[in-house]
């Protein structure tokens, strides 16, 4: 395993999290069968994440530096965001246009390592 293997993985992880969040979209529209397709795109993106990160993480001897500990608490965002979309608590617009802002600012934090 090397480090381009661990990106490889996680960037699957990265296409199926954003598939779910595009999919929400469609949430408005009642489709019920969507609404699973798109829910276990976005919870199969976010497990790829989170085992994949670690494996980058432990492949690439990091440890815990504070862009890794920030990416972690944007995972949970990423979490939550959609969480409140299937609760009705947030518009699932709101929700699609904030998460292109989390995940420019987690690309952001682990191209440029700034802290
Ligand atoms: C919101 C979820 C996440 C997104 C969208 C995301 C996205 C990305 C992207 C786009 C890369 C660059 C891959 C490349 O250069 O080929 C990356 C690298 C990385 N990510 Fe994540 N990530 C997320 C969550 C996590 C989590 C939870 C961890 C926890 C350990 C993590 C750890 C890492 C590590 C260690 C790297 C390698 C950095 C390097 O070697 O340059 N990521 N991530």
């Amino acid at each position: 395993m090397t480090i381009v293997h661990a990106q490889f993985f996680h960037l699957i992880g990265v296409i199926f999290l954003f598939i779910g969040f595009g999919g929400l979209m469609a949430i408005g529209e009642n489709r019920s069968v969507i609404n699973k397709i798109v829910a276990s795109f976005h919870g199969a993106g976010l497990l790829i994440l989170l085992i994949t990160g670690f494996m980058a993480q432990g492949v690439g001897k990091y440890g815990f530096p504070g862009w890794i500990i920030t990416k972690l608490i944007l995972w949970l965002a990423m979490v939550f965001l959609f969480v409140m979309v299937k609760k009705d608590k947030l518009n699932a617009k709101t929700a699609v246009i904030i998460s292109a802002v989390v995940g420019i600012v987690v690309v952001y934090l682990c191209k440029f390592k700034p802290f």
